[in-house]
């Protein structure tokens, strides 16, 4: 958000002159529901101060009628551009936020970002309800899709880089989102409780947003669920004293889809509307979304004194702030072209992209087919199913289910389109084999048998689909659903070469897929590309370079499976499961390898506040040019409260020569070693810390480090 005193002179001005009715209607935002079109057109009338899911040309008329109405305050419009304006039909799709952190890449999330703006700004809307900062350690919760996947360090590294990326320009404001704690809730049940500790929500929950904040956010979207049993709309502490006070923030707070309707109708946490409109105007909420009841309420209780006057102002002063920042006042907003919207520029960005965000999980030699394949089998559920490879948060899904005969105006492509174009001197077959869900039947899977039998490589497209992904679609069990895990053991017997490409929405316990596969891909929800990137990097046109931001459980009882747990599970492991996770965070493998040497520090003796340089050298022995990501990982060997013994705290993704060798430095602050203590301080700890460098988990060289008191 860009500041200005100017701004803020003329707010206070503006707040003097403004009735009660013109405060309280900027802090109503209202949807775009068909179903109740009578409450729409009445905000409309009394100057709500936001809309949401409101496309271009209709915000374009709403805004110039309510200027010849003679309202002076614009509404600033939302959209759920979750990855890209993928609310628009025809907009450029990116992978999902989980398939984005495979690249790695903050200066390409941070791109992705910068498109997302440009085209939500030409079609006429000004803000983005993104990016998500949920953690997504328990994978039953069905939106882990949108999350940038386990790790709060590097969470919080692509948060930055995206928020930036949306804030940079002045075109749009981003929304960090949801706080706090909302993914973890106890047993994945969406918008249900979260039993973790102010200790715990400091350590790995708070940082994130500490990092989105100072990258710029203008606002924050409340979470749906409660912490330890308060209600996050109600969360004073959270929201009005951490997040406002001790971080700083001053854009403002939206509530979540009729949060203060839901404080009373589902969480019982209030008696009457009336209470959860004071109660959420009080623990800090600027903006409620939906719960239409919210204005009449406010109104009498500010009149009546119940509410202070001064709460209000505040709220109002900061909604605003954003909306001066973004110029929505004076007519001074810039709005690009609607030409920007899926233009060729904005496509390339995506293709970079998604190439890097693509994880290549095995391969036993057979990729790249860099060979003549006369005939080619693609199988599977998902090879031709756009609307899983988008995954959740497009058109199709959203605000309204899509027609089934909808299809996206871009150019988009599944594995299948992207295979025949790529390989477009082989022939294709195309067989389903059989559905994600259903019990497909025996025809469709003899089918697939006998393409494979025939063919010279089956490319096999199987993971989830958009009923198993987002909110009210949490998992009991993450087994691959259906008859797939049976379609790739028949097709491992016709002895054909099988390649797996995994399009889903989170990690999937696969069972014996790994074993039985060849090489395995995966994508996750790839956007627009997906299809045409996995074509390409299956012909090795690029060398993926992709790693995993989420761990692979084996079984769904092993999660939450993430890797920076505690130490001190008496025996280290379930005694019905392997110890290991099937992929670990941090992993991926690329057409050629990489060896790491000489891990040094420039220091090794330090104090907090000082920051030192460890550097490494990362030679790659293989034959073909690579990007390598070098993650940096610390252990504090002894510590007042537990510390995972491995905590990611630094990476870089770095271009290698085959045969080169490279010498990469990374910045460590000392800082970044601190733990929250029982007091709930954030302190660095003296004593011994084991710096890891390397290529992931299973590869790691530590040195010691020593940090004095
Ligand atoms: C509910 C979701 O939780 C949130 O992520 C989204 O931005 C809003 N609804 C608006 O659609």
């Amino acid at each position: 958000m860009k500041r200005s005193e100017n701004y803020e002179a003329r707010i206070t001005q503006m707040l003097s002159e403004m009735t009660v009715e013109e405060k309280i209607a900027q802090m109503q935002q209202i949807s775009y529901e068909g179903y109740r079109p009578e409450v729409f057109e009445r905000f409309r009338k009394l100057g709500a101060g936001s809309f949401l899911h409101v496309l271009g040309r209709d915000a374009e008329a709403m805004r110039s009628e309510a200027k010849q109405a003679g309202k002076t305050i614009p509404p600033i419009f939302g959209i759920d551009a979750i990855h890209g304006h993928s609310l628009l039909n025809g907009a450029v799709i990116f992978p999902s936020q989980l398939a984005a952190a495979c690249t790695w890449n903050p200066a390409l999330v941070k791109e992705m970002g910068k498109v997302t703006a440009r085209e939500v700004n030409a079609d006429g809307l000004d803000w983005v309800f993104s990016p998500v900062l949920c953690i997504g350690r328990d994978t039953r919760w069905g939106r882990v899709d949108e999350t940038f996947g386990e790790d709060p360090y590097l969470v919080g590294t692509l948060a930055a880089a995206i928020t930036e990326g949306y804030e940079e320009d002045g075109l749009v404001a981003a929304c960090l989102k949801h706080y706090i704690g909302y993914g973890e809730a106890t047993g994945a049940r969406d918008a249900y409780d979260t039993e973790i500790s102010m200790r715990k929500i400091r350590e790995t929950f708070l940082p994130p947003f500490r990092r989105a904040v100072e990258a710029g956010a203008s606002t924050v979207m409340t979470a749906y669920g409660s912490v330890s049993g308060v209600p996050m709309t109600a969360h004073r502490k959270l929201l009005r004293e951490v997040l406002k006070g001790e971080l700083g923030f001053d854009g403002f707070v939206v509530t979540d889809w009729y949060n203060v309707a839901s404080l009373r109708t589902k969480q019982r946490a209030v008696e009457s509307y009336a209470d959860g409109v004071r109660t959420t105007i009080e623990a800090g909420n600027d903006m409620s979304m939906n719960s239409y009841p919210f204005y009449d309420h406010a109104v009498r209780m500010v009149k009546e004194g119940v509410i202070p006057m001064t709460l209000i102002d505040d709220a109002v002063r900061r909604i605003l702030r954003v909306k001066f920042s973004l110029g929505l006042f004076d007519g001074e907003k810039k709005r690009l072209p609607r030409e920007v919207i899926g233009s060729r520029e904005h496509v390339e960005v995506n293709r970079k992209l998604t190439r890097e965000s693509l994880v290549l999980l095995k391969n036993n030699g057979v990729l790249p087919l860099t060979e003549k394949h006369p005939r080619i089998a693609v199988i599977g559920p998902n090879a031709d199913d756009i609307r899983a490879q988008y995954g959740d948060w497009t058109f199709f899904s959203h605000p309204d289910k899509a027609p089934d005969d909808c299809v996206p105006e871009s150019d988009f492509y599944t594995v299948l389109r992207g295979i025949r174009e790529v390989f477009d001197g082989s022939e294709i077959i195309y067989e389903k084999g059989c559905d994600v869900m259903e019990e497909s039947d025996d025809r469709m899977m003899a089918r697939a048998i006998a393409a494979a039998t025939f063919s010279d490589v089956a490319v096999v497209v199987i993971g989830d689909c958009l009923a198993q992904n987002g909110e009210t679609k949490d998992r009991s069990d993450l087994t691959l659903s259906g008859r797939q895990q049976e379609l790739v053991a028949h097709l491992k017997k016709t002895g054909t070469p099988v390649i797996v490409v995994l399009v889903n929405g989170k990690p999937l316990c696969l069972g014996d897929v790994v074993h039985h596969a060849d090489a395995v891909i995966e994508m996750f929800n790839g956007g627009d590309l997906g299809g045409l990137c996995v074509a390409e990097m299956i012909a090795g046109r690029f060398n993926p370079s992709g790693k995993l931001p989420i761990s692979f459980p084996r079984t769904s009882g092993q999660v939450p499976c993430y890797y920076n747990t505690y130490p001190g599970w008496h025996g280290g492991k379930y005694m019905d499961a392997e110890e290991t996770r099937l992929f670990d965070f941090g992993f991926g493998l690329s057409y050629t390898t990489y060896e790491y040497s000489d891990l040094t520090l420039s220091r090794d003796t330090v104090r907090a506040g000082d920051v030192l340089t460890v550097s490494v050298n990362v030679t790659n022995t293989g034959e073909m040019d690579g990007y390598e990501t070098v993650e940096m990982y610390e252990n504090d060997l002894y510590s007042s409260v537990l510390t995972p013994e491995r905590q990611l705290c630094g990476f870089k993704k770095v271009f290698v020569r085959a045969g080169e060798t490279v010498r990469v430095e990374l910045p460590l602050a000392v800082n970044d070693l601190a733990l929250v203590n029982a007091e709930e301080k954030t302190v660095v700890e003296p004593g011994q810390f084991e710096i890891l460098v390397g290529g992931g988990l299973h590869q790691l060289l530590s040195v010691m480090l020593t940090v004095e008191p």
